[in-house]
């Protein structure tokens, strides 16, 4: 028994292409899909491409985000704001019925799959907090205690999480850990498309981590092709240098730009100023990154 388990797709149909050829022949009897699967220049596309496969999906926070953005009528911001237009820009593309299929998903799912150990599987650990509130991470790196409490307390051996696009893979009081990494947009500086295959072995899951190689110029066309960079504006083009990095240029943009509206005079606020996020990217040091990738390789 062979399960792939993909997360954090984020619309990347390239990377995720790659990755489907690649394990067409290995008799994978299940994919399992860990969230964050739209958005990008290819919202619709990768819902209809997983949905034909034989799929358990759970949904991340940017489907929270496509939920959330045209339900919260008290939060003006997310409709007119360019800090989310990609994410609009992305709901505008979804047809009705991938519409109700992101919102019929799960935030979290135990699996069973026959004569083997039950899965549990989740976006982020604390994903019931807020779904504006991004921080909802919990790791064995930064709070060991409260991990190792929160294993104490599952019912299944294995724990298959993701959100912050980093692969991990490890055995933790007897229990299997997995973060496949990020098809679409993996934040450990390693560029390509990462997952993960498990393979059932006689009374345990055993776990494998992968990192494979995609035309990343077809993604980049797609950016431009799709209207998605033009349109997205600023945090598209932040999005598209993660992808080319392989750091959380996004996440450091938005704390850049947070900083630099809270140094105006703008406390607590949830979406930031649209004359603060263009001063910001005004600012920023957009060449920075991708120099320091230049080095690294
Ligand atoms: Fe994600």
């Amino acid at each position: 028994m062979k399960v792939a388990v993909l997360a954090d797709i984020h619309g990347n149909l390239p990377a995720l292409n790659a990755v489907l050829t690649e394990i067409e022949d290995e008799n994978i009897n299940q994919i399992l899909v860990a969230g964050d699967i739209s958005g990008g220049p290819y919202p619709l596309e990768v819902i209809k491409r997983l949905r034909a496969l034989n799929t358990h999906f759970i949904r991340g926070n940017f489907e929270d985000y496509l939920i959330n953005i045209y339900s919260n009528p008290t939060n003006s911001g997310w409709y007119t704001s360019k800090q989310w237009s990609p994410t609009r820009w992305a709901y505008e593309r979804l047809d009705n019925d991938s519409l109700k299929f992101i919102k019929s998903l799960p935030e979290e799912k135990i699996v069973t799959i026959p004569d083997t150990d039950d899965i549990y599987m989740i976006h982020r650990l604390f994903q019931k907090m807020s779904p504006i509130d991004t921080s909802g991470i919990l790791h064995p790196y930064n709070d060991k205690d409260m991990f190792d409490s929160h294993l104490k307390s599952l019912n299944q051996s294995i724990l298959i999480f993701a959100h912050n696009h980093v692969s991990f893979n490890q055995k933790i009081n007897g229990y299997l850990v997995l973060n496949p990494g990020s098809v679409g947009n993996p934040l450990n500086g390693k560029i390509g498309a990462h997952y993960a295959v498990m393979e059932w072995k006689k009374d345990h899951w055993e776990a494998q981590l992968r990192s494979i190689d995609y035309n990343i110029e077809l993604i980049n066309k797609a950016y431009i092709r799709s209207g998605f960079l033009k349109e997205g504006g600023i945090m598209a083009r932040a999005m598209l240098q993660s992808i080319n990095t392989g750091r959380a240029i996004q996440f450091l943009f938005l704390t850049f730009a947070n900083q630099l509206a809270f140094e105006k005079g703008y406390k607590n606020i949830d979406v930031i100023p649209d004359e603060i996020l263009e001063l910001a990217a005004k600012k920023w040091d957009w060449s920075k990154f991708m120099k320091k990738t230049l080095k690294n390789q």
